[in-house]
């Protein structure tokens, strides 16, 4: 993985359809995803049930892009080594999720695979400050974790300052929650790279009509990289 801040268009497979997991994520893929996001939910940390390693495993097999790995729950150490080996690129952990993400973002490193730190709404940017240079990946939810389809909470102002904060550091701002075409240049022009996007991809399509989320996933591109362009000229 060569670091980059092009835009990158991340859809979440909690909008897939759920007994075909296989398919939907080549049909993302061969529609144009950059990476594929997993949100693991543990219904204690956040209000609903996902899925565990062996599921994320599984879905490894079809993922030839980069495996994106959300983990809302809590305890988080327990589970990184199980995450890791499920064959995960990125995983990332909640600041909310425990006392020690300190320890939580060296423990991901350790397992060889990149780590990256989620700040809820109502967590301020500060408070990965002191964690710049152990983390790869800071995700902004522009939702209270927990389920797709919510409204977007406008977050620019935080994506603003970590984006100052984070200087000349390879570290991407994800965006998650509440992603359309209608929002990606809010985020893209505060700073962001990567884009999740559950339902506003998935929208429309099926695996055996995939063209709806090529078209969904091109127009989100676009709307970001018009406003990231216009950040940077
Ligand atoms: C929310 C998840 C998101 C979610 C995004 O807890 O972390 O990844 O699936 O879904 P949309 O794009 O529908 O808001
Ligand atoms: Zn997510």
């Amino acid at each position: 993985m060569v670091f980059s801040r092009a835009i990158k268009i991340a859809p979440s497979i909690l909008s897939a359809d759920f007994a075909d997991f296989g398919r939907e994520i080549q049909a993302i893929e061969a529609e144009g995803a950059d990476w594929v996001h997993v949100d693991v939910m543990d219904g204690h940390f956040v209000p609903n049930l996902t899925f565990g390693p062996p599921a994320v495993a599984a879905f490894r097999k079809h993922v030839k892009t980069v495996m994106d790995v959300h983990l809302m729950i809590a305890p988080v150490d327990p589970y990184i080594e199980a995450f890791a080996e499920a064959g995960a690129d990125i995983i990332t952990a909640h600041v909310e999720a425990g006392p020690h993400i300190h320890r939580t973002l060296q423990a991901i490193r350790a397992t060889g695979k990149k780590a990256g730190v989620a700040l809820n709404p109502g967590t301020p940017a500060e408070a990965v400050a002191h964690l710049l240079d152990l983390t790869d990946l800071i995700c902004v939810m522009t939702v209270n974790p927990g389920f797709g389809g919510q409204k977007f909470i406008d977050m620019t102002a935080k994506i603003r300052t970590l984006r100052a904060l984070i200087g000349d550091r390879p570290v991407h701002i994800e965006i998650d929650g509440g992603v359309t075409r209608e929002t990606a240049p809010l985020v893209a022009r505060a700073g962001a790279d990567v884009l999740v996007a559950g339902s506003a991809v998935f929208k429309g399509g099926s695996v055996t009509d995939p063209a709806p989320y090529g078209a969904n996933i091109r127009a989100i591109r676009q709307a970001a990289d018009l406003a990231a362009n216009a950040r940077l000229a």
